[in-house]
């Protein structure tokens, strides 16, 4: 619709409501209305300076130097996926796969973590950003240290501060812990939702968890189902995105 055929609309809905309730016309608030086509310009600009940033922060994460993950990588991952997304899924840390890639959850982890997102219609490719706690792939896959995940922290924190996701998918107890700052463990904690600087956050088991322990794949999938409820309180329309392909 043009601002012309808004202004139109606007001041005839002010006229039927003058005939029914009294009010006179100056009573309305002038209104400065925008065609739909500058909206959507507006919109892919901030997109195209969103993805902007968040290129320069995998260019700034490939040049650091903060902990000594930075001797043993081979790639660093920064994270990928849609700009701007609906979901931020968040996991610990590189593996072998993504290490050689540059890609966070590739391997056999990945894989199933993105059957996990599909079975509630959300994908790396429509509707998602998959990133981890550390950029650097942790000797032997250990669990990265406080310091290398507390060195990596402000990554994480610039991509969510552009990237501004609706809600948080974090997957297993390196995410749990260094996000929430607490020692509880991901058994107690799955399912639950919890305020994250105002996103709500839900913690999940890890992929990998799920292929070491087949039992756990029921609670896993009890709180994907929790999770697609409150996106759909939050984002009615989310599912979209995904069976189109990520066309809106
Ligand atoms: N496990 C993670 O937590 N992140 C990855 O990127 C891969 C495996």
């Amino acid at each position: 619709m043009t601002a012309q055929e808004k202004s139109l609309l606007y001041s005839l809905l002010n006229n039927a409501d003058c005939l029914f309730s009294g009010r006179v016309s100056s009573d309305f608030a002038p209104a400065d209305f925008k065609d739909d086509a500058e909206i959507t310009a507006q919109v892919s600009e901030l997109t195209k300076d969103a993805a902007a940033e968040i290129k320069k922060i995998a260019l700034d994460i490939a040049q650091c130097d903060g902990c000594v993950l930075c001797k043993t990588r081979t790639n660093t991952v920064p994270g990928i996926g849609k700009i701007p997304p609906v979901v931020l899924v968040i996991g610990e840390g590189p593996g072998a796969d993504e290490d050689r890639t540059g890609e966070p959850f590739v391997g056999k982890a990945g894989q199933l973590l993105d059957k996990m997102l599909a079975a509630i219609q959300l994908s790396r490719e429509d509707n998602c950003f998959i990133a981890n706690i550390v950029k650097c792939r942790p000797p032997a896959n250990r669990t990265p240290l406080p310091e290398e995940a507390q060195a990596c922290s402000h990554f994480l924190q610039a991509q969510i501060d552009i990237l501004k996701p609706k809600m948080i998918l974090a997957v297993g107890n390196t995410a749990l812990h260094n996000l929430l700052d607490t020692t509880a463990g991901i058994k107690k904690l799955h399912g639950k939702f919890f305020n994250y600087q105002g996103i709500p956050l839900l913690a999940t088991f890890h992929p990998s968890a799920l292929l070491r322990d087949e039992s756990l794949k029921r609670p896993a999938w009890e709180d994907l189902k929790l999770f697609r409820n409150k996106l759909l309180e939050i984002v009615p329309d989310y599912q979209s995105s995904y069976l189109n392909g990520g066309s809106d």
